[in-house]
């Protein structure tokens, strides 16, 4: 079975991750968005909310496992047996750091690939970050989030 995951931190999930995870599962027999840590940030809502909120607006996708990790992605990988990172990508100025840590995660377990999937060009510039700006300052999210989780990010921010 073709196993791909669809990892990040997920605060919260955009309508740019549905899209890639939606055409990720498309492509493979079974796509696991999984809530991983990024020591990089510190984030607003708990890895239990991000992971209801990630369910809540991806109860579409047949083949899709929702799933948290507190350790290497690459470990994590290893654990279920996924042979492919799906990562997406956006402007130029992520490629850095999705390079690095592509780079990485093949030393950490050469048997996993990274793939990296062209954004919507409807998402090429949102981000969570950018959210949770908008919503900090009262502006109108509906563009950017699901209507399943909207309400849980205003009353949070
Ligand atoms: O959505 P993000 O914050 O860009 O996702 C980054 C994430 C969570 C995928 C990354 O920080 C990660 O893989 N964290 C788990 C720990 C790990 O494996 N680190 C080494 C990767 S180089």
């Amino acid at each position: 079975m073709r196993i791909a995951i669809v990892p990040g931190s997920f605060d919260p999930i955009t309508k740019g991750h549905v899209d890639i995870i939606e055409r990720t599962g498309k492509l493979f027999d079974k796509v696991i968005a999984v809530v991983l840590v990024n020591p990089t940030k510190k984030p607003t809502f708990t890895t239990e909310e991000r992971v209801d909120m990630i369910k809540r607006v991806t109860g579409h996708i047949p083949n899709l496992e929702v799933d948290s990790y507190s350790g290497l992605l690459a470990d994590y990988a290893r654990m279920k047996g996924a042979q492919t990172l799906v990562k997406g990508l956006r402007a130029v100025s992520d490629f850095e750091y999705e390079f690095q840590q592509a780079l990485t995660n093949k030393i950490l377990n050469p048997d996993l690939e990274t793939m990296f999937m062209m954004t919507n060009q409807k998402y090429m510039y949102l981000s969570s970050t950018i959210v949770r700006q908008i919503a900090a300052f009262d502006g109108d999210i509906s563009e950017f989030v699901l209507p399943e989780i909207k309400d849980d990010i205003l009353e949070r921010i």
